[in-house]
């Protein structure tokens, strides 16, 4: 019963400033571990910056890195040994939505050695966190919304299939929001997490579960994407741009926390699992069918685009559009999605995983399995 309510977690401080990084040179401590990505992190300069405020705080740091997609049971193991070696009292994850993901799970598990990924893949299974080390999440794009979301994803290593796991042991103790760290992003990065951080606002927004406190969080966002998406594109280094992108990431991170999302989100977990494809990108280009295919029978994607700024539904998917050729990004899925992995997948096998996912259940508008090839069919 627990898990059916819609109960909001915040992290215990969110810091919200450009520079706010400088915060982890307070943190008081003896042993921080730091898990991040793979090269971009040191490349931008921003590796040196953690680093240095983390031995201005005296703090013995490990660094854990190379995690890469969505962390897989292997992954979070192997995360969780590293930990129980080093026995650190911070562990701090600096990246984008699979890092934080990797860092919350990993958390739990080095807190709860007796349990496995498998103990806690049932919502709220995972036993309270925060006993051996605190946790610190620094989102290094601006999408996921996962420094502040009781969400984390695992890829289950045999299926390939993304589980959703849900825990409030999952809130961060500290979440900076600096967009300094987001300015090095490409075109590219920056468009697709933005587009994830629209298709949370849009299908809370949409979600059967809403109410009128997350629509203020969803249509906030939605208006503050289609004002700066642009922008950021075209002047990377915009640093008002990066923020309000940034600060959207974070309230639709709240909005879909409470109400789920929908069809989208389930399309883009099945075709991320078969393919690779990253998560922002599969749901840019299934935002614009799967929207005009619920607005046929709910009123609330045509409220969602004339709230966020457009005139009508058509404009909003039109600048959506507008936006993947600015940032060169394909409208169909099986280019991107040859690159990441399998050329072999049918429309049919990923229709059918996304039927089965979560996510379906709040989507306002019933999907028969036709129509759910129809649409990955119509993208391919
Ligand atoms: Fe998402």
């Amino acid at each position: 019963m627990l898990e059916m309510l819609p109960r909001l977690f915040q992290p215990k401080e969110l810091v919200c400033k450009r520079g706010s990084l400088i915060r982890l040179q307070f943190l008081k401590g003896q042993r921080a571990a730091l898990i991040i990505g793979k090269e971009s992190l040191a490349q931008s300069g921003n590796l040196k910056k953690i680093e240095t405020f983390l031995s201005r705080a005296k703090l013995e740091t490990r660094l854990i890195d190379g995690i890469s997609g969505d962390p897989t049971g292997t992954i979070i193991e192997d995360t969780v040994a590293k930990l129980t070696d080093f026995q650190p009292d911070w562990i701090i994850a600096a990246g984008g939505g699979a890092v934080m993901d990797c860092a919350k799970l990993a958390r739990s598990l080095y807190e709860n050695p007796h349990l496995s990924i498998k103990d806690i893949s049932k919502p709220f299974a995972t036993p309270a966190a925060g006993t051996k080390a605190g946790l610190v999440l620094i989102p290094t794009t601006s999408g996921s919304g996962s420094e502040c979301s009781h969400v984390a994803v695992v890829k289950d290593d045999d299926s390939g299939q993304k589980i959703p796991i849900v825990s409030d042991a999952f809130i961060p103790d500290l979440a900076i929001l600096d967009a300094t760290l987001t300015i090095h992003l490409s075109p590219e990065v920056t468009a697709y997490t933005a587009m994830d951080a629209l298709t949370h606002a849009i299908e809370s927004y949409c979600s059967k579960s809403n109410n009128s406190m997350t629509d203020a969080y969803a249509l906030m966002a939605g208006r503050m994407i289609k004002a700066h998406l642009s922008v950021a594109i075209k002047e990377p280094r915009n640093i008002v741009a990066r923020e309000n992108l940034q600060y959207a990431a974070r309230l639709t991170g709240v909005a879909q926390n409470l109400t789920s999302v929908g069809a989208i989100h389930a399309i883009a977990h099945a075709i991320g699992s078969k393919t690779g494809l990253p998560h922002g990108y599969a749901n840019a280009i299934f935002l614009p069918p799967v929207l005009s295919f619920n607005a046929q029978s709910s009123p609330r994607p045509l409220e969602f685009a004339k709230h966020a700024g457009f005139r009508d539904l058509e404009e909003l998917l039109a600048w959506v559009k507008e936006i993947m050729i600015s940032a060169n990004l394909s409208q169909n899925w099986l280019a991107p999605a040859t690159k990441t992995g399998s050329q072999d997948v049918s429309n049919e096998e990923i229709a059918e995983l996304a039927m089965k996912d979560v996510c379906m259940r709040t989507n306002p508008a019933k999907i028969e399995m036709q129509d759910m090839i129809n649409i990955i069919a119509e993208t391919r």
